[in-house]
């Protein structure tokens, strides 16, 4: 375990220090230099005695400095290993994490799987083998790793999307690609196509490139795309036709048609096949850009991610596009991250040369939890509406009446969270509606579902909670 030697300790306090070297200044250094990764986790403080030698301070001043950050959950001490430092608990937890939620809540606000075994292995091999080839030069490609570029083209053709590498940039996932066309293609106040219910991020970068976002309604039976007047003007849209997040549909190789038809006018439909991967190619329509379009049909870019088929972690993406587009599209990254770390890309190189194994699995863990969510739902609750999902992760369910926003409140006092129907949606509607992924293995899902029927029992009851729903959805 790493250790830090007195004087090195001294010369990284010495901007905290220049004040006085009092307790609270050597606290708030030591925190800092924790907080901003200079004194990993673990790594081992100097004794008192030794670093108050070493600052020129009495030792009291370190001991009194120690506690502070012992009791911050900064410093952690034990007899004979001495005191390492600690990140506290309560700097694990989310953006919108509720003061007073329970300490350990199963978090259903996130529609992805861990990673399977393969990305370990890949990461090691990219590490030792791949990552040496590439040292020598900046580590900067605004298109992606050519070696990526081949391989994402190589498994777009391989499923029906003949593209070559040059019609491929890499991204720091989907919604980076969706906020690149965002970026690049339109100005402040226009009109931009989103389905509803849809993924919460699609709609809430509309809104912070200052956009109108217009829905196009999705239900039961598909999509219902928006009158004429309402998607008049619209310069853009994005439609996930495989496996839906929410509402898990996919898209039939007629609705794809339909879909393409109905956004007549719009110039340019960003397909977003986040969750493609996850359909068994043995069921799987065409995909969108294959889809043979007719005269006035708008033109069609592919967002694609390896988030949901094999690592969120990864922060891995790509753009299907024309060549002029693509260059507008890393020309606007060039403000924003510039482009992706090089490793990464080398794991998602050494994946996709695996994808139709590791896919086949990732495809049979799901289909047993969903079926084990979806039983212990028709049992728990059976009143409320489950439509089996053939796509994507998560099931978009029903309730008898409105008050999902409440259930999540409840949800969230008994350990779980969970995203209510109008997260998903553009105006606020929704609240019969709730999402919830099938990602619980299967011996789990019978605790989940007397969660979800008691925080039903509460919200109905109308118990108090003070608890709000999360915001932060993926
Ligand atoms: C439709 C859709 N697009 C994009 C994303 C995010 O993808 P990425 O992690 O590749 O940015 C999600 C995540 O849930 C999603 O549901």
């Amino acid at each position: 375990m790493a250790r830090v030697d007195p004087g090195r300790l001294t010369s990284l306090l010495n901007p905290w220090l220049r004040s006085g070297p009092g307790y609270s200044a050597v606290a708030d250094g030591v925190r800092g230099l924790a907080l901003d990764g200079r004194l990993p986790a673990g790594t081992r403080l100097p004794s008192e005695r030794g670093l108050a030698v070493a600052l020129g301070v009495s030792r009291t001043t370190v001991s009194a400095a120690y506690d502070v950050l012992r009791t911050e959950g900064y410093l952690v001490s034990a007899h004979g290993a001495g005191s390492r430092v600690a990140l506290p608990a309560a700097l694990h937890v989310r953006p919108d994490a509720d003061p007073g939620e329970p300490a350990s809540v199963l978090d259903l606000t996130v529609a992805a799987l861990p990673a399977p075994p393969q990305v370990l292995e890949a990461a090691t091999a990219a590490a030792a083998t791949d990552l040496a080839a590439l040292l020598a030069d900046h580590g900067m490609h605004p298109y992606g790793l050519p070696a990526l570029r081949s391989a994402v083209a190589a498994h777009l053709t391989g499923r029906g999307v003949a593209t070559d590498a040059e019609q491929v940039l890499v991204t720091g996932g989907a919604l980076q690609a969706w906020n690149l066309l965002l970026r690049t293609l339109t100005t402040p106040g226009q009109r931009v196509v989103v389905e509803q219910p849809t993924y919460p991020a699609v709609i809430d970068a509309v809104r912070a490139h200052h956009l109108r976002p217009v829905a196009l309604p999705v239900t039961a039976d598909g999509w219902d795309p928006p009158s004429s007047s309402t998607a008049r003007g619209a310069v853009l849209a994005h439609v996930t036709a495989d496996g839906q997040n929410p509402t898990g549909l996919l898209a039939s190789a007629e609705q794809r048609r339909e879909l393409l038809a109905g956004l007549r006018g719009v110039p340019l439909v960003a397909v977003d096949e986040t969750f493609a991967d996850l359909v068994d190619p043995a069921e799987a329509p065409p995909r969108l850009a294959a889809v043979a379009r007719r005269p006035g049909d708008p033109a069609v870019v592919t967002l694609g991610s390896m988030s949901k088929s094999f690592w969120a972690g990864l922060r891995v993406g790509w753009v299907r596009g024309e060549p002029e587009l693509l260059a507008r599209l890393a020309q606007a990254r060039a403000s924003l991250d510039i482009t992706s770390p090089v490793l990464e890309q080398l794991v998602a190189v050494r994946l996709l040369a695996q994808a139709d194994a590791v896919l086949a699995e990732r495809r049979a863990l799901l289909a047993e939890r969903r079926d084990a969510l979806l039983s212990a739902l028709a049992r728990g609750v059976p009143d409320w509406v489950v439509r089996p999902s053939r796509g994507g992760l998560v099931l978009w369910v029903l309730l008898p009446t409105p008050g999902a926003t409440l259930l999540a409140a409840h949800a969230l006092d008994l350990g779980v969270r969970l995203s209510p129907g109008p997260r998903f949606t553009v105006d606020g509607t929704g609240d019969r509606w709730l999402r919830v992924p099938f990602t619980t293995p299967a011996d789990g899902v019978t605790a989940l579902v007397d969660v979800l029927r008691e925080a039903r029992a509460r919200a109905v009851s109308a118990t108090p909670t003070d608890r709000t729903p999360a915001r932060w959805t993926a």
